[in-house]
């Protein structure tokens, strides 16, 4: 075993050809707030299972819920082993399941109630002694931002980040305030508590393979990187559409619209691993520096009534079915203006990307459930054919695929087999399922994995959240003046005004 392998204790047995070594979790425990709510079960507990079944979790590991509730006897640990039923990738195995419920706790009570935090703290030691957890202690609040600085603030207060006898970190989920102003002082509120290091801020976009594999794309290979510039790309178009409507989630969504819901961060931080340079090393430092730079440079095209659209939904067909407009949803109040469809022009002022517009368009109730990032070429600058030859030639493209048919298309022109010269349109397509045996790990999991590690790469870092909110206030806040809103249809894409926002430039959406 080489020396490397026997530090990390691994099985000199394994299989030769696996040479990765696994990720595995020390003894921890995660304290989540908020695990009652919609996230926690959809997708936290799930990942935890997950997790634990492909043998990433230590079996020192435990799970400790806080939350305003009353659940007796063993329905918390029911409600866990539901979710985790409900909606884990990995088979069901009641062994792995009896292993994780061990280290199951509940602790109810308020977040100002010092009671609650005292018995909070004691199952916390008792759990350190019983089940193992070593003193590591991962806080994981998937709770609304105006919660951070009570629960950060009773952390601090009950000894909790205290690390003299393990380590503590913070997860936090979006969204991270909902313009400038706020997001700086939550931050200040949790770096008041917390080292910079052990602050986890989740975007769940970068725990996708396919959204880290635009740097494996970019910096790995030699034939994209010289034509990723301005003098070869004519614009850049990153489009998250969802078919679902806002589902339950009224309350929520009513107040904060598409633009912070998912621009703000998902597609800023797409944008900004597209855009930015190559990093030193892919430590989360070097990352940060480079998405930074991007941000600090990018800003709304300045005439936003021609260069921002947004719309709302109205009811129509979506999926075979008929579904309700915004407004009919449930909780919505009568007459809102949130946007359920957002577009923006980015400008990314830097040598690389003068003049290359980057749109970012996110929806509800779109057409269909597709995030790509199409960059798509200048024509070539001569083009020896006659124009009926290349009449149905269009631009060169190379798409990322996120999801859901993950992989990379290349566009370019071919000739039509025939007697004539005609040139038309044709796709070049990897696709994941085709070249990969191996299957992806679903986001929360890998980046769960990486909390418990302490592995920091793909977490927005707090600059990078207050340049996003930089970026957009000007938008959101041209948005806030307006009286109305455009409309859009259900199983559309989008409102007549984005469309109008692109071909002012000469340009058209791409129909994913
Ligand atoms: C979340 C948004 O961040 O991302 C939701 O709050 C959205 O509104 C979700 O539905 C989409 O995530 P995914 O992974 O399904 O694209």
């Amino acid at each position: 075993m080489s020396p490397a392998a026997s530090r990390r204790g691994t099985n000199p047995l394994r299989d030769p050809r696996d040479r990765r070594l696994p990720r595995i979790a020390g003894p921890c425990s995660i304290v989540m707030f908020g695990v009652t709510g919609d996230l926690a079960r959809k997708k936290l507990i799930p990942a935890i299972y997950d997790l634990a079944n492909r043998g990433l979790l230590p079996p020192g590991f435990a799970l400790v819920g806080f939350a305003r509730h009353d659940f007796t006897g063993g329905e918390f640990a029911a409600m866990i082993k539901d979710a985790a039923q409900a909606g884990a990738r990995t088979p069901w195995r009641e062994t792995v399941w009896h292993q994780l419920a061990a280290g199951i706790r509940f602790v109810p009570g308020e977040f100002d109630d010092d009671e609650a935090w005292k018995r909070l703290v004691a199952t916390m030691h008792e759990l350190d002694e019983q089940q193992g957890t070593g003193g590591n202690h991962a806080f994981y609040l998937s709770i609304p931002p105006t919660l951070f600085p009570i629960v950060v603030r009773q952390i601090h207060r009950h000894g909790l980040a205290e690390e003299s006898q393990g380590w503590r970190r913070v997860v936090i989920e979006k969204p991270f305030g909902h313009d400038l102003a706020s997001a700086r002082a939550l931050n200040a509120a949790v770096d008041d508590v917390f080292e910079r290091h052990n602050v986890f801020r989740i975007d769940h976009y970068l725990g996708k393979e396919t959204v880290q594999n635009i740097l494996a794309f970019r910096f790995a290979n030699q034939m994209f990187e010289p034509v990723w510039n301005s003098h070869y790309v004519d614009h850049v178009q990153i489009t998250m559409a969802e078919d679902i409507g806002i589902g339950t989630r009224a309350g929520y969504y009513d107040s904060i619209g598409a633009a912070r819901d998912v621009i703000q961060n998902h597609l800023l931080q797409l944008m900004a691993l597209v855009a930015m340079e190559e990093p030193v090393s892919f430590n989360a430092e070097s990352l940060r520096i480079e998405k930074q730079k991007i941000l600090a440079n990018a800003r709304p095209a300045p005439r936003m009534d021609l260069h921002a659209a947004r719309g709302q939904y109205v009811g129509g067909w979506a999926g075979g079915e008929h579904v309700a407009g915004y407004l009919e949803e449930e909780g919505i109040p009568a007459g809102s203006t949130t946007e359920t469809y957002a577009a923006v022009r980015i400008d990314v002022a830097t040598r690389r990307w003068a003049g290359v517009p980057f749109y970012l368009r996110a929806g509800k109730r779109l057409g269909r459930r597709v995030t790509e990032v199409a960059v798509v070429f200048k024509r070539a600058p001569h083009q020896p054919f006659s124009k009926n030859d290349v009449e149905d030639l269009g631009q060169n493209a190379l798409v990322m695929r996120i999801q859901p048919d993950e992989g990379v298309t290349l566009r370019f022109g071919g000739k039509v087999p025939g007697t004539a010269m005609e040139i038309r349109d044709v796709l070049m397509d990897f696709a994941y399922g085709g070249a990969f045996v191996e299957s992806s790990p679903e986001a929360y999991e890998r980046l769960i994995l990486d909390v418990l590690l302490g592995d920091p790469p793909l977490f927005p870092q707090h600059e990078e959240v207050e340049l996003s909110w930089k970026i957009l206030d000007p938008v959101i806040e041209y948005w806030a003046k307006q009286k109305s809103i455009d409309t859009y249809t259900a199983g559309t894409w989008g409102p007549a005004s984005a469309e109008r926002m692109l071909a002012r430039d000469g340009r058209t959406w791409r129909r994913p």
